[in-house]
């Protein structure tokens, strides 16, 4: 049975680093979680996608393009090929030389500090071997109790669930995610993860009412923050950890 470990809440909210730290380093990297955790915040949110030998990754889009200083698709560059690419320089020189991180560095650099949550970008109904590798990294590392799921995709919280049953998931969704929203019902979830600006003080307490939790994105707002957090919000997912640490601790 999945249930979101009660130690976690020491504070309410929680306060994850969106993509790390991602406003003081380059998404995604190792710079931008160990950020993160320098400037106290209780996690992580992080993208994870296969490489093509089958190596969790940990990048937003399904192609390297956007941040990195290669191109082509996730899913069809070997683990080497994807080490080759610079993750750092778009963001920032300062940077020039970050990789694009596997989720086992990841967890090996943070994994004992910081909670994390992992959102799969699973494009596959058919085919589970994203969340068969992540949730054997997971038990393999013993990190079980330091991560939750998430997805915008339905089936990929439903392939988690039946591979790993003892970890929470959270099923994302924005104004735009009917499909989400539809499948709600048959979709194995012990956290809701809409988007801040779909929440209402009655909504997170009617989720509170079934026993979930609230976790939502992405919040660099201070003043909406102090709302979320008066109305009850279990999780801030922000881009910026220190501003929001500062304001509501
Ligand atoms: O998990 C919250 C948020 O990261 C979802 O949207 O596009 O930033 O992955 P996106
Ligand atoms: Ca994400």
């Amino acid at each position: 049975m999945a249930t979101f470990p009660a130690t976690w809440l020491q504070h309410r909210p929680l306060i994850l680093g969106h993509r790390g730290a991602s406003h003081a380093a380059p998404q995604n990297t190792l710079a931008a979680f160990r950020k993160a955790a320098e400037m106290g915040a209780d996690g992580v949110e992080l993208d994870v996608h296969l490489s093509a030998d089958g190596v969790p990754v940990v990048i937003h889009d399904a192609r390297v393009d956007a941040t990195t200083d290669g191109k082509g698709a996730v899913a069809e560059l070997t683990l080497a090929q994807l080490k080759l690419l610079d993750a750092g320089i778009r963001f920032d020189p300062a940077f020039a030389g970050e990789r694009i991180p596997t989720l086992e560095e990841v967890f090996v650099a943070v994994g004992q500090r910081l909670i994390i949550n992992i959102e799969l970008k699973a494009f596959s109904r058919r085919d589970a071997a994203l969340e068969l590798a992540v949730v054997t990294l997971v038990r393999r590392l013993g990190l079980a109790d330091r991560v939750w799921f998430s997805s915008f995709k339905p089936y990929a919280l439903t392939q988690a669930r039946s591979l790993a049953p003892e970890i929470p998931c959270g099923l994302l969704y924005d104004a735009l995610g009917i499909g989400a929203r539809l499948l709600r019902p048959i979709t194995p979830h012990e956290a809701l993860h809409p988007h801040h600006g779909l929440l209402s003080k009655a909504r997170i307490e009617r989720a509170h009412g079934r026993g979930l939790w609230v976790a939502t994105w992405t919040v660099d707002d201070v003043a909406r923050a102090k709302v979320l957090a008066e109305w009850g919000i279990d999780a801030l997912i922000t881009n910026e950890p220190e501003r929001l640490i500062a304001a509501l601790r």
